[in-house]
């Protein structure tokens, strides 16, 4: 039992300052320790360590059509990309904290290059899904997912060219959806990506949610892969309130942890992201520790914690 940590403190992908603060407070947090106590191995990777992104982060010409800042995007993603390929290519877990969620290009094609059969559980407020033709926003954060499966392709900036077409609409399911824009609608509609929103988690219960999203993405196989990509802001804001796009009405801290207990009891579970922490966001002390140590728990969760 080997595990990975690969730090991205990138924030690029989206306005805020601060969350690429996350994988520092994670870890000062004990995440790492945390896991050890769980039997555990663990190394530090840190692809990002020679950038500063940051200080790039206000030139103005880095811009596509509306994609903002896609020059940094695609450098740090492609950078995380190898990172988390090469962990998974030596045989351990890619445990990857950031940053803002268009890591999650690097994250998922990086494991989907050493397992191309895995499932990616995206467990998300927001469904990720815009094109480069689709988005409000701008923020590439809003877009990782169509990314991965080419979507509107024509349509990317030079620097993210890189990225592989190879998520399936077929290997993807979200949980936690509340906030999703018209454009992400009429995508998930017309691929029929699977997508359990809060109004299934309440009509059906998360263990129920957990085993439909599991089972939409093995495609029938009991030993498929699973990479859980889990954005904080799936939770409530009452429970992760230091966040950069957090809506109301969301799971509990419970059926956020259950969720990745529920994975990590199948023994599937290849890779995990833990995104969108942002300590600068909360506006008293307890609202970081709490966003901090809920990220915290769904690492030990998804790495074997049991209550009894
Ligand atoms: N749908 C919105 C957008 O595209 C919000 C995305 C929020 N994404 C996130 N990873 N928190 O801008
Ligand atoms: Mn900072
Ligand atoms: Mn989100
Ligand atoms: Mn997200």
């Amino acid at each position: 039992k080997k595990a990975t940590f690969v730090l991205a403190p990138f924030s690029g992908g989206q306005g805020k300052s601060g969350v690429e603060d996350g994988p520092e407070h994670l870890i000062q947090a004990g995440i790492e320790s945390q896991i050890k106590e769980l039997g555990w191995s663990t190394q530090v990777s840190e692809p990002l360590k020679n950038t500063n992104y940051e200080s790039l982060k206000n030139d103005d010409s880095d811009t596509h059509g509306n994609c903002k800042r896609p020059k940094i995007v695609g450098e740090a993603t492609q950078k995380v990309y190898e990172a988390v390929k090469f962990a998974a290519e030596q045989g351990t877990m890619p445990i990857t904290l950031g940053g803002d969620h268009s890591i999650a290009i690097g994250t998922v094609a990086g494991v989907l290059s050493k397992y191309p059969n895995a499932g990616v559980l995206w467990i998300d407020a927001h469904a990720d899904i815009n094109t480069p033709l689709t988005t409000d926003s701008g923020n590439l954060h809003g877009c990782p997912v169509s990314f991965l499966m080419g979507l509107d392709r024509e349509s990317y900036p030079p620097s993210l060219q890189w990225v592989p077409e190879c998520l399936s609409t077929k290997k993807i399911s979200y949980i936690g959806l509340r906030d999703i824009d018209q454009g992400e609608k009429k995508i998930l509609r017309e691929h029929g990506i699977s997508a359990f929103s809060m109004y299934h988690v309440d009509k059906y219960g998360i263990a129920k949610v957990v085993e439909m999203a599991m089972a939409a993405v093995s495609g029938g196989d009991k030993d498929c892969p699973i990479h859980v990509s889990y954005d904080v802001d799936a939770i409530d804001p009452q429970f992760v309130p230091a966040t950069g796009t957090p809506v109301r009405g969301g799971l509990t801290l419970r059926e956020g942890m259950y969720i990745v207990e529920a994975v990590a009891e199948t023994g599937n579970l290849v890779a995990l992201d833990i995104v969108e922490c942002n300590p600068s966001l909360g506006t008293e002390d307890a609202h970081i520790l709490d966003t901090i140590t809920a990220g915290c728990a769904i690492g030990r969760c998804a790495l074997g914690e049991t209550l009894l």
